[in-house]
């Protein structure tokens, strides 16, 4: 494919770091402006800066299928999915047809419409463990919801969480950032990822007072070399759930419709009480989920949680039609082969270059780092390498495939890869 735009990225010196730019660019004067009123100029995951190097672009204009455009018409074939939400593709026809059909109609009234009712009997009856839903709008209300209703049920206080993992910003689930007092985690004892001993050890230390205990898809905390979840481990939890009572709290907002159309642990036999959803289920619409089942239906009956915009019409719409497309195209299987092609690809290219790579996860949210890179020098040049070749990579973060890439988009970003590794020193 001939690209119409010609790439102008800053000139990025050999730190990989740093702008050096002859004249301004328009992202660099939307950055100057930015300063003044965005706290840092950006704030949350999506700040380049300190994040990532200066080179990436911090602000977008145009986005189709898996391509966007940054706001100085540079174009990239896109393998973070705006961090997840979308995966049928930005702008897809037919789930923004049905969106703006609804938001016709009706978006927000003092009532939601039907189209709140019809999603949650879809996603009920696709998801094995659920019997009911209750909609929000972010991750962060999801999981939250989660732990209020696994107390209702029980009266009791403990949840236990992975230490690093990451359930949303909301103080109870953020240890990293300035403004949350530690009294916020009282709570909340941890445990480590795939260690048995640990979540065993946790649980009897909570034991008579333990409500839940939150697991992730799979260990994806950042910046750490992602891993696959044990099943020996899922059972455990299981288990222990079981013993005491408690909910387990599966915390599908980011794997969620990516390892499978189902809740992702019920793909080997554990089915959790509870399951947090957000991002991918209205492909970018604003939308996140709760759903249970019929055990912890009175407890979910029993507390209140609410927000001026959780009944908004044209996401349910939107997610409706996300899930039939999912579906039509055997949504994680297409991202899983599409994903190991390019992990694949990635791998020649990296032995061929002399670099040895580190590639983890699941193929359709594949991580990339290099060997010896503890300061990530190498991934954030080759990174920025690729950006100059029309790739958006992350260099510490997962990334995510989406339906909307082909094969054909795949080899196109592998052209850009093996340039990239070409130029790194
Ligand atoms: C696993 C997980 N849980 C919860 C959240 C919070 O979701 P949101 O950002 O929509 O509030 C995130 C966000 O990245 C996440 O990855």
């Amino acid at each position: 494919m001939v690209r119409t735009v010609a790439h102008n990225i800053r000139a990025v010196k050999e730190t990989g770091s740093d702008l050096d730019v002859a004249d301004k660019t328009r992202d660099q004067a939307l950055r100057e402006r930015a300063q003044r009123v965005l706290p840092n100029g950006m704030y949350g995951h999506m700040a380049v800066r300190p994040r990532l190097p200066d080179a990436y672009p911090q602000f977008f204009e145009r986005t189709s299928g898996c391509r966007m455009w940054d706001v100085d018409g540079n174009e990239y074939i896109d393998f973070i999915c705006a961090y997840g939400p979308m995966i049928a593709g930005y702008g897809n026809e037919r789930i923004r047809a049905a969106a703006d059909a609804q938001r016709e109609r009706l978006d927000m009234a003092n009532g939601p419409p039907a189209a709140l009712l019809e999603f949650a009997e879809k996603f009920t009856r696709q998801v094995s463990h659920a019997d009911w839903a209750i909609f929000a709008k972010n991750g962060n209300d999801a999981t939250t919801v989660c732990n209020m209703i696994a107390r209702s049920r029980s009266t009791k206080r403990k949840i236990l969480v992975c230490e690093t993992a990451y359930h949303g910003s909301q103080p109870w689930a953020n240890r990293m950032s300035r403004g949350t007092p530690p009294e916020e985690h009282v709570h909340y004892p941890t445990y480590r990822f795939n260690d048995i001993e640990s979540v065993t050890a946790a649980a009897d230390a909570a034991s008579g007072d333990l409500a839940g205990i939150v697991v992730s898809t799979y260990r994806h905390d950042i910046p750490h070399t992602q891993e696959l979840v044990d099943p020996a481990f899922a059972r455990k939890v299981r288990e222990i759930c079981d013993a005491e009572g408690a909910a387990l709290i599966l915390d599908d907002v980011r794997g969620g419709l990516r390892l499978s159309l189902d809740a992702s642990w019920s793909e080997f036999g554990i089915q959790p009480d509870l399951s947090a959803w957000g991002k991918a289920i209205a492909n970018g619409e604003p939308l996140a989920g709760v759903v249970g089942g019929d055990h912890y239906r009175e407890a979910a009956e029993k507390i209140f949680v609410t927000g001026s915009f959780w009944y908004q019409g044209a996401p349910f719409a939107a997610a409706s039609e996300t899930l039939d497309v999912l579906a039509e195209t055997d949504a994680p299987r297409y991202m899983e082969r599409l994903g190991q092609q390019f992990r694949d690809g990635l791998y020649e290219q990296a032995q061929r270059h002399g670099h040895g790579i580190l590639q983890s996860g699941p193929p359709q949210m594949p991580m990339l780092q290099f060997e010896d890179d503890p300061d990530t020098k190498k991934g954030f040049a080759f990174c920025v390498n690729a950006l100059r070749h029309g790739v958006y990579l992350h260099p510490w973060h997962n990334m995510f495939l989406s339906v909307a890439h082909t094969e054909a988009d795949i080899e196109e970003a592998l052209e850009g890869t093996e340039k990239a590794f070409a130029e790194l020193a």
